[in-house]
This record gives structure tokens, sequence and C-alpha cells, in this order.
């Protein structure tokens, strides 16, 4: 059979890949336990491509009880190398406001109390990998190209806040995230892009935009129905991106 060319990990509002034909299912058991739900593998413009829900198909386990150890490491078993995490955030940036795609260079990890390491076992090797730039460049720039290949805008770079979530932030956490210098706050960035490193699996982010944070451009309150909608809107480009990251 052939390489699984792409996995891809949904995030909030994306529950499925419906491009994917010829899907087989497969329940995937790792040594960090089971992932957030099957994995469905299809084909997308000719190539294998991988899928996995990050919540779960029913969208049931919040940020921080998600087993993002087992989620990678069932993707690497089953043969993946290369992953792209859609997670949908809020935008704090003028450039990042609702229905923006963007691929972030670079994370800050505000998230506590997860699982962030493989080194977690008594026995297990103590991993220092590099994390200066915490997604890796070559795939950013594949996302990059294959989105303009395909006419789907995507913003090229930007700061990452990762907090722990499952509730929205405050005003002032945010104005504070802002002078660290982020772009975007999701609740899902981390440990999952340093998980990925530690595997060695080739990982980027393309972040969906769905509101803006808190105290942010026009933000009211937020609510799940603008983010689904925001999210729906403009996933509109990535089967057509994801195929094309496929081919190359
Ligand atoms: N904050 C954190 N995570 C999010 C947001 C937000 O405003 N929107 C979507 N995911």
């Amino acid at each position: 059979m052939d390489d699984i060319a792409l996995a891809v990990i949904g995030g909030t509002g994306v529950y499925k890949l419906a491009a994917l034909d010829d899907v087989q299912t497969h329940e995937v058991q790792t040594r960090y336990g089971a992932p957030s739900g099957p994995v469905r593998i299809g084909r997308l413009d000719g190539r294998r491509v991988a899928f996995l829900a990050r919540h779960g198909e029913g969208h049931s386990i919040p940020p921080h009880k998600v087993n993002y150890r087992a989620n990678l490491a069932a993707l690497k078993q089953l043969g993946a190398t290369r992953v792209l995490a859609l997670n949908t955030v809020g935008g704090i940036g003028d450039d990042f406001g609702p229905r923006v795609l963007a691929c972030p260079d670079q994370l800050i990890d505000y998230t506590w109390g997860r699982i962030s390491t493989l080194c977690e076992e008594e026995g297990s090797e103590v991993l220092h990998v590099d994390f200066g730039h915490p997604y890796t460049p070559a795939l950013r720039a594949q996302v990059l190209a294959a989105a303009r290949a395909r006419g789907v805008a995507v913003h090229d770079g930007g700061c990452y806040g990762a907090t722990q979530g499952p509730r929205l932030e405050t005003i002032a956490e945010i104005a504070r995230m802002r002078r660290d210098g982020c772009d975007l706050v999701g609740m899902t960035g981390m440990p999952e892009a340093g998980l990925a490193r530690e595997l060695g699996l080739d990982y980027a982010c393309l972040a969906i935009v769905a509101n803006w944070a808190a105290g942010c451009g026009d933000a009211a309150e937020i609510t799940m129905d603008e983010v689904l909608a925001n999210v729906a809107a403009a996933s509109a480009g990535l089967p057509a991106l994801v195929g094309e990251l496929a081919r190359g």
C-alpha cells in the first residue's frame, strides 16, 4: 500500500475531511493509550491522507483532556511522517480577524498540568529537543506553497499562544498575550507541537480564526455558534489545500 502522504488533525468544527474517498477506519492503540477516536485514511487527489478529530468526532474531549501523545503516536504508527494540525483560534493581532487562515511560525505555551513530553515514564530517555522553530520550517513552506497553488489565502507567520481553556480568556489575559507578542490564541497548540518534535514528526499548524479574542476587534460575547459558522466559512478552501499539500 502507498505511504500516508499527510496526516491531518482536525480541531473544533472540523470533525471529518468529506473530500476523502475510499475511506478505511483504523482503531489504533498506542503505548500512551487510545487516540481521540478512529483514524480515517482515504484518498485525496490520488494520495493517501489520514484524518483524526482531536476532540473526538462528536467533540466530547476538552482541550486539557486530549491524549496528545496517543494521537500523534497513532498517526506515526500508521506510517505518517508529516502532520498538518488544524487549530481553531481567536484572533489577537490586527491581521488575524475572523475567517482568516494563518500558518504561524512561533508559539508561546501558557498551558499547565498537561502531559507534555514523552519523557514521563520512569526510565524513559530524556529528550531535550530543539524547539526554536516550533513548526517544521520545510512543512510550513509546503503549506504556503500549496495554498498559493490553489488560490487559498493563508497568512504567513504569527505567534500562537496556547491557553489552558476550556473557558475563554479574560480581556486582561488577552492584553497580556498581545504584549507578549501573540497574534492568535487557542487551547490545543501545546503540547501537541512539542510532542510532534519529540516524536520526530514534521508538523505545521493551519490556524482557522473563528472570532476576535476577548477585547480585540469588535469582539462582543464569543458564542459557539459564531465560532462554528466562521470555521465552516473559512474551511471552504481546505480540501484543495490539503490535496495539494499531500501531493508535495
Ligand atoms: N480563545 C481561545 N481559544 C479559542 C478562541 C479564543 O478566543 N476561539 C477559538 N478557540
